[in-house]
């Protein structure tokens, strides 16, 4: 009862002083539509370039893939699945003076923040001015099958979203920065949708930048189930065909 007498008190008093002054809406957040500067500054690698696609999102991918082992020490372990929060770092980048050298340094700051504690890299990244959050990843079932999903479900409605199989991959390059457990960083990735919904103009996914993230060769030690951190900058590209996304 008093809980909503004090509800009330305060909604009033944000109307009355909303009427005194008005203020023009707020602009609802949207990410740029034109990243043709920073396109150019990505790295190039041996994954298939993107033709002419064009970049239409760049985010920064913050999370954990996670692996299991059975009772055989001598298999390699299996992957399960990957969880990462999404934040736009394309949209501010593409006017940044120092872009070039950002694009590299970005990941392995942010995995290094990540380690010590998760708030700590979401702090550091907002007060660089990459505060918005885009979206996740993470694996979906669709027809039975463990699918790596990229969903910007911030945006708005259909926001975009594509379930994807690799078409292939690279070894990150040699100054990637390795995880905590010593293991070089997970590989660069080409994604494309295959199965499952695409919607909102995106159906490729470029995993680059990688930092951590990575399982060991065999499951000699390894627990039943684990995460390992990592952190991984997705492009996302399209044309007037087609939409395609770069992670
Ligand atoms: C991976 O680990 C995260 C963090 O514990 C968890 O939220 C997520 O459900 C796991 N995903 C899979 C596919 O196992
Ligand atoms: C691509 O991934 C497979 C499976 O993990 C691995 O065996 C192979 O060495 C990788 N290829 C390159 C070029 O890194």
């Amino acid at each position: 009862m008093l809980f909503s007498t004090i509800t009330t008190a305060l909604l009033f008093a944000a109307s009355a002083t909303a009427a005194a002054l008005p203020r023009p809406a707020k602009p609802q957040y949207a990410p740029a539509r034109n990243l043709n500067k920073i396109a150019k500054l990505f790295p190039q690698s041996a994954l298939q370039a993107p033709g002419d696609l064009d970049l239409k999102y760049v985010v920064l991918g913050i999370g954990t893939q996670n692996y299991t082992c059975g009772s055989d020490e001598s298999a390699a372990p299996g992957t399960t699945g990957a969880f990462a929060t999404l934040y736009d770092i394309g949209t501010k980048l593409n006017d940044e003076a120092y872009a070039k050298w950002k694009i590299p340094s970005i990941t392995p700051l942010a995995l290094s923040l990540y380690e010590v504690a998760p708030g700590l890299v979401d702090m550091s990244l907002r007060l660089q001015g990459y505060e918005h959050i885009t979206g996740h990843h993470f694996f979906a079932d669709v027809e039975g099958a463990n699918t790596p999903t990229f969903a910007f479900d911030k945006l708005s409605t259909p926001f975009p979203m594509t379930q994807v199989a690799k078409i292939s991959n690279v070894s990150a390059p040699s100054y990637a920065c390795p995880g905590k457990n010593g293991l070089p960083a997970v590989d660069w990735l080409y994604l494309q949708h295959k199965t499952g919904i695409t919607q909102g103009g995106i159906n490729t996914v470029y995993r680059v930048e990688t930092a951590g993230g990575n399982k060991p060769a065999t499951c000699k030690g390894m627990p039943a189930t684990w995460e390992v951190k990592y952190a991984a900058q997705c492009k996302y590209t399209r044309n007037t065909h087609a939409a395609r996304i770069v992670h």
